[in-house]
Order: structure tokens, then sequence, then C-alpha cells
């Protein structure tokens, strides 16, 4: 069901079946007009069931050898850290598709300093990207109870940012340091896919798709614009 924009499904596995249907139909349009699918991953819990769902029945529909893999944020821990995003992404997805190695670009997090993880991040996006301010052809997002995305939370001043790539934040929920691309880049995306879930987000989600295109909005997830999709279930979708 569509409300408002928003794709309403039954239940998580149906809506991320949803979004991984037309993942595999943009990176196909992406191979055939630019040579190269370029997607960032979210982190958190919910996207595990979207990830499941392309290493198993996207093995080989997508054409991962032209695909090129980043984060839209970190937590400033170990990549083998059970709060790791990488690990959670190499769990869930990169042990089982067909993706050379030297297409999965993970945020380095091993610097003591991780203002020099975030300019390092932001160089090597640069270089694979040949653009000052990279346009991903997809970044996937989460939304958090507070209305956080990627790792912009409340609070944060997301404009003074605006010609940087990747940023250190503070998050205030543990892992606390964080790296996350700026605004201003998730909004320079060609798409942006939001995935959510469970009745504990119902009234966030509501709170923020009521605050779209209020630039005062305090929620990050609301600043979010251009080519947006909301993939979310019916427990999320309940207050809307
Ligand atoms: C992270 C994510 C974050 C996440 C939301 C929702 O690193 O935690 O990038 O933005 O998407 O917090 O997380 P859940 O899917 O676990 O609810």
């Amino acid at each position: 069901m569509n409300k408002d924009g928003i794709e309403i499904y039954p239940n998580l596995p149906d809506a991320a079946a949803a979004a991984a249907s037309e993942i595999a139909r943009i990176s196909a349009q992406a191979i055939a007009e630019r040579g190269r699918f370029t997607l960032a991953l979210s982190g958190g819990s919910t996207p595990r069931a979207l990830y499941a769902i392309l290493a198993e029945d996207y093995k080989d529909a997508i054409d991962w050898k032209n695909v090129l893999l980043f984060w839209g944020d970190e937590r400033y821990v170990p990549h083998d850290d059970p709060a790791s995003n990488f690990r959670l992404v190499k769990e869930s997805l990169l042990d089982f598709i067909p993706i050379p190695a030297e297409n999965v670009f993970p945020i380095p997090t091993r610097n003591p300093n991780p203002e020099v993880a975030a300019q390092t991040y932001s160089t090597t996006l640069q270089s694979a990207f040949g653009e000052k301010h990279p346009t991903f052809d997809l970044i996937l997002l989460g939304l958090g109870p507070d209305g956080h995305t990627a790792s912009l939370f409340p609070g944060m001043d997301l404009d003074k940012d605006a010609d940087k790539v990747a940023i250190v934040t503070n998050a205030p929920f543990v892992p606390p340091v964080r790296i996350s691309l700026t605004l201003a880049l998730i909004n320079h995306a060609r798409h942006v896919f939001f995935l959510v879930s469970g009745k504990e987000k119902a009234g966030i989600l509501l709170e923020v798709l009521e605050s779209r295109g209020d630039e005062e909005t305090k929620y990050p997830a609301a600043r979010v614009e251009g080519d947006v999709r909301w993939f979310v279930d019916r427990d999320a979708a309940g207050n809307i």
C-alpha cells in the first residue's frame, strides 16, 4: 500500500524484499548507463533482513563485479566488534556474494584519531567517484528512535559541514564516536531508501514525515531530500 509516497508492507521481510528488488533494478540501470552502481549501506539492526535477501536471492541477479559498496556511517570500533556496521554487512552480505574485495570500501576505524579516519574516507570517496562531492546512485538509511539517520543526530548543525563528505559525530548512544556521511552528501545522491520497521518507530516516523521540508526540524531524517523512498512495515506505519 502507498500512502503519501510511503510504501507500507505487511512485515519487514516484505518491505526488505521490495527494497531489494528496487536495488537490483536501479543497479542494472546504473551499470547500463554508467558502467557501475555505487551503493552506501546503512547500519543498525533493521537492514540485516535486506542484506540477507540480497545475499540469498540476488547473489547472481546483481552484477556485483560492477557494484561499489560503501557505508553511510560507522561506529568507531574495530571491524570485528559486534557493534561494527562493517561486521553487520560482512556477516549478512559480503560473505555470500561474488563482489571483488577492491569494490568494498569500509570506513576505516583503526586510527587513534577519528578525524583522520573521516578525512581518509572522504578522500577515498572523492577518488573513487572522481568528484569533490561524490554522487551515489543509492544510499540506504535507517531511522533512529530520536529521528537520527546515518550518524547524524538531533542537535547537530547539519549545514555547517555542507562542503564535507564524511565527518566525525558524537552519538547519544554507545558506541558514541561515529563517522557519518554529511547531510549534504546524502542529499546529493540519485536515490535514497529508508527502511523502517517496528511499532517502536511508529511515533517518530509520523513526526519525521510531518516535519519534512521544515528547515527548522530537529530531526535529521526529516532533512533528507531528493528522490527519497520509504519502505516501512505496517507496525512502523501504525500512526500514518
Ligand atoms: C547506525 C545506523 C543508524 C540506524 C538507526 C536505526 O549506525 O546505527 O546507521 O542510523 O539506521 O539507528 O537502527 P535500527 O535499524 O537498529 O533501528
